[in-house]
């Protein structure tokens, strides 16, 4: 049974100690949609003032919503088309403080005022991105960034 410990210290702090929890929920397991999955309902219950956290996959033409936490999302993104897709397109991260400024940005959730997105990939091959929506304007700052980065990067490592 997983049980979860409330995150305490400073943000790097909070972030470090979500890492690990990470790590062990994803150790030893390799399947892409379970780890999605757990991964997704560790971070929307360990964050404040999220609304929505999920994966999109491509599956080598658009973004396909994978496991997530929150209110049924739009299934289908085009690499060309919002926050997700300019994630996957750039390959870098997409922190948007308010989505409503944000050219193309698709609202599945009307509660969403700030998002990040971070792509996943590993070397050139595009697998999805790592998607958070908060209903707080400006909700994620870098260091929000950096360790939501470590988190994806330990469930791409997962797959290998
Ligand atoms: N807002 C995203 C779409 C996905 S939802 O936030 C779950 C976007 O513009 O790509």
């Amino acid at each position: 049974m997983f049980t979860s410990s409330p995150l305490t210290g400073s943000k790097a702090e909070q972030y470090a100690a979500l890492a690990a929890q990470a790590r062990a929920l994803l150790h030893g397991e390799r399947d892409a949609i379970a780890n999605a999955a757990n991964l997704s309902a560790l971070v929307y219950h360990a964050l404040k003032d999220l609304n929505w956290v999920g994966f999109y996959l491509f599956d080598g033409t658009e973004l396909v919503v994978g496991p997530f936490q929150g209110l049924p999302a739009c299934v289908r993104i085009p690499l060309e088309k919002g926050v997700c897709g300019a994630a996957a397109r750039t390959r870098t991260t997409q922190r948007v403080d308010d989505v409503h400024a944000f050219p193309g940005h698709i609202a599945c959730d009307s509660a969403s005022r700030s998002e990040i997105v971070v792509p996943l990939h590993i070397g050139e091959r595009l697998i999805g991105v790592f998607d958070i929506d908060s209903p707080v304007p400006a909700r994620f700052d870098v260091e929000d960034q950096a360790g939501i980065e470590s988190l994806a990067a330990l469930y791409l490592e997962s797959l290998q």
